[in-house]
């Protein structure tokens, strides 16, 4: 069965041409996007990933292209017409089609995609064994909080994390510390066995996990730390751990090639696992 995505107001199988040369997005990644997850066809956390979406809109400037609700109808209709239960949802929204100016156009209608997949979870050997990471300079602009299309650094940081067999690659700042990964949180967990995490702001992105696994942290007596910590650090941690919406939440059992703690996951880790699976079997919506 092909695809369908949703393009600016049509069903359409997705090999289809449907966006114009000039879309913004196309040209200078003028654009935001989302990624969402669903599991027995609801998809999850969808409130804060639509919240998201706003600031990221209302930071560039981009009008929603239609109301919350009947974005919800069209993200249920692509569901229903991919026939998916389990997936990973993509919406896009670029500033629209214009002819090539770098300001932005006096008139240009949004442009709004929506896409579906089905996900690749973690399998049960990397949730029970861990994953390895590699680190990479922090190449990213200064506002890594706006979840915009241009991802150019992060596509190079994890390709470079692909070449060297791993997960992912944790982005390193001028400072030496670790912001995040090229399309994850990242976490160390010290001795006294408290979770930190990069304070949220410009030089992160704001995950929907990341604020969900801190939630979860908190109600279970897991003392939380945002604030940057450094490689060194991260080296020297108990535990690590990233988490997304399609990785979940992972340990992180190795980082360039040497092994965090004992190279196994941690009981903090392995605890804040399965409070973030009870929350997704709870059907946060
Ligand atoms: N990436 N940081 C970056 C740079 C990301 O791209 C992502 C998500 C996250 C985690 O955010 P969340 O928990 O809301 O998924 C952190 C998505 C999934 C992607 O690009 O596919």
């Amino acid at each position: 069965m092909a695809r369908i995505a949703y393009v600016n107001g049509r069903y359409r199988p997705l090999g289809e041409d449907a966006i114009a040369i000039e879309d913004r997005g196309y040209q200078f990644a003028d654009g935001v996007y989302e990624v969402i997850k669903v599991l027995d066809g609801r998809p999850r956390d969808r409130e804060r990933h639509l919240d998201r979406l706003e600031r990221s809109l209302d930071a560039l400037e981009i009008a929603p292209p239609m109301s919350r609700v009947a974005l919800c109808a069209v993200l249920q209709e692509v569901l229903r017409r991919n026939r998916l239960e389990q997936a990973l949802l993509y919406l896009q929204i670029s500033r629209g089609a214009a002819p090539r100016n770098h300001a932005f156009p006096k008139r240009a209608t949004p442009t709004l995609v929506v896409t579906a997949r089905r996900p690749h979870f973690p399998s049960a050997a990397e949730r029970a064994d861990g994953v390895r990471v590699i680190t990479q300079p922090d190449l990213r602009w200064g506002r890594c909080d706006i979840k915009s299309i241009s991802l150019l650094p992060n596509v190079l940081a994890r390709q470079a994390a692909a070449a060297a067999g791993c997960r992912e690659a944790w982005l390193i700042d001028q400072a030496g510390n670790v912001t995040e990964g090229s399309a994850s949180n990242a976490y160390i967990v010290d001795d006294a066995g408290r979770l930190i995490t990069h304070p949220l702001g410009h030089r992160i992105l704001g995950g929907i996990t990341r604020s969900v696994v801190l939630e979860l942290a908190q109600s279970a007596q897991i003392k939380v730390v945002e604030r940057p910590f450094t490689l060194d650090e991260a080296r020297r941690a108990r535990e690590a751990a990233l988490s997304s919406t399609s990785s979940l939440l992972l340990p992180v059992v190795a980082i360039d090639g040497a092994e965090v703690g004992d190279g196994r996951p941690g009981p903090v880790v392995r605890r804040l696992m399965e409070l973030y699976a009870g929350h997704l079997e709870d059907g946060a919506a």
